[in-house]
């Protein structure tokens, strides 16, 4: 029996937990997939889905996400942004610290779900973040899905770029840690050896290489001391890469942007300050350092960093422009866009933006399509091009730094818990989203 919630996908090119690809019908009722076959017959449900010709992957989770909410929603709160995931095939999502005030407290991480549940059509956990005297509330604060630490680019309470205190902080507890590797002594140098250049490409050169590399280095070594789970955040450069590839331990991961795979340097001159964000954007040898390291297993994931900003703010003459860019509606059609292209398969994009995910921050149910996990799910059209169009995007920022750029692997209906949460174009705002759980990270043995 099923209920009046039931949903039956049927002739739908399932990417399976296995990666493989077979053509079929996935049952789903109470908000779990219930069956998967190459034919479910037998069965009626509320509502059926003619899938055919359509590719169906787990709902994308996005770990790294900076929704503004609460404190500045004049550039995105959590309805706008989750609007924006379902669109873009994101069903959940890990979001940052660096609200106001900032997530640091059982008090704010309480407010935030207490918003989320209210607002939120998809799925959503939050990070802790670190600040020089908060190690106890680290390891206290539930749910937290990570520990933040922004080792540089931050200004305030979450910047934490002293080595005592970051020794502290891995020193103690197990919970995930996630470094923002950016090396604010030498950003500060060069901020003052490159003043008064207003051209916003200098970004790339005052935040480095070398900027991001000190910081993974202190990280990692902290990390190998305590056998402390880390995680690197938005991996910029081919000598991050390169570094990981000669010794990453088993229970360090990283992630990387689909803008640090697909654009570089020479976006400012297109788009100038939208293309201004940090980590910065780099070269093109970076660009294919990092996709290689993608595909042979180095970096670990895909985030998009989403980090809204009104256009009105990016107006600015640099550096008084905000760093960060919008990404959740664009992530998955960009990547499947490069899988058709030849760079990677679909059931590669579907382990970095779901699986991967699921599995590095211990969230239960999450990531595949198999009986018993969560019902989580996008339907794409791997066949039909559409360009970004900024009158189109649901981001309260209203701007995209991929717009023009003609891309397939659009999401055509997006489940969230067995729930449709969008499908002809639009979000359906009735959906809410759940808090995730995570349980302690199993370290890969
Ligand atoms: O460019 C960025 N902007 N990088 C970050 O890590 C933070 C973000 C923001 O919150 O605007």
């Amino acid at each position: 029996m099923t209920s009046s919630h039931s949903l039956l996908i049927r002739r739908a090119n399932i990417i399976l937990a296995n990666g493989e690809l077979s053509i079929g019908d996935v049952l789903i009722d109470e908000g779990q997939i219930l069956d998967v076959a190459s034919s479910i017959d037998n069965v009626t449900a509320a509502r059926e889905i003619d899938a055919q010709g359509l590719n169906l992957l787990p709902g994308v989770i996005d770990p790294q996400v900076h929704f503004r909410e609460p404190g500045l929603e004049h550039k995105e709160d959590l309805f706008t942004a989750s609007c924006a995931c379902v669109k873009g095939g994101v069903t959940s999502f890990l979001e940052m610290p660096n609200t106001r005030p900032p997530t640091i407290s059982q008090v704010e991480m309480d407010d935030k779900l207490e918003r989320a549940a209210q607002k939120c059509l998809v799925n959503y956990g939050f990070f802790i973040g670190a600040t020089l005297d908060n190690v106890a509330d680290l390891l206290a604060v539930e749910p937290a899905c990570g520990i933040k630490i922004f080792m540089g680019s931050m200004g305030g309470k979450l910047l934490v770029d002293e080595e005592a205190v970051l020794d502290g902080i891995f020193a103690r507890g197990k919970r995930l840690i996630a470094v923002h590797a950016e090396d604010q002594m030498r950003i500060k140098q060069r901020r003052e050896q490159f003043a008064g250049i207003h051209d916003p490409a200098i970004h790339s050169q005052i935040q480095d290489n070398q900027t991001a590399l000190l910081a993974t280095k202190l990280a990692l070594k902290l990390s190998k001391k305590y056998q402390r789970r880390l995680h690197i955040l938005h991996m910029s450069t081919a000598d991050e890469a390169d570094l990981l590839r000669e010794s990453k331990p088993d229970w360090v991961t990283a992630e990387v942007t689909p803008q640090h795979l697909l654009l570089n340097v020479s976006a400012y001159e297109k788009i100038g300050t939208l293309a201004q964000m940090n980590p910065p954007l780099r070269t093109t040898h970076d660009n294919e350092v990092l996709w290689q390291a993608l595909r042979d297993g180095v970096i670990d994931f895909i985030a998009t960093d989403h980090a809204p900003h009104l256009l009105e703010e990016k107006a600015k003459e640099y550096p008084n422009t905000p760093s960060g860019m919008p990404g959740v509606e664009t992530s998955l059609p960009l990547m499947l866009t490069a899988a058709v292209e030849g760079k990677c398969t679909v059931s590669q994009v579907a382990n970095w933006m779901s699986t991967a995910v699921a599995k590095a921050y211990g969230i239960p149910n999450k990531g595949a399509i198999a009986p018993g996990y969560d019902a989580d799910l996008v339907l794409v059209d791997l066949k039909k091009y559409r360009p970004v169009l900024r009158e189109e995007l649901l981001s309260k920022s209203g701007w995209s730094p991929f717009e023009g750029w003609n891309l397939t692997g659009w999401p055509v209906v997006t489940i969230v818990g067995g729930q449709i949460a969008y499908e002809k174009g639009r979000p359906n705002t009735e959906v809410r989203g759940q808090a995730l759980r995570f349980v302690d990270t199993p370290l890969p043995s």
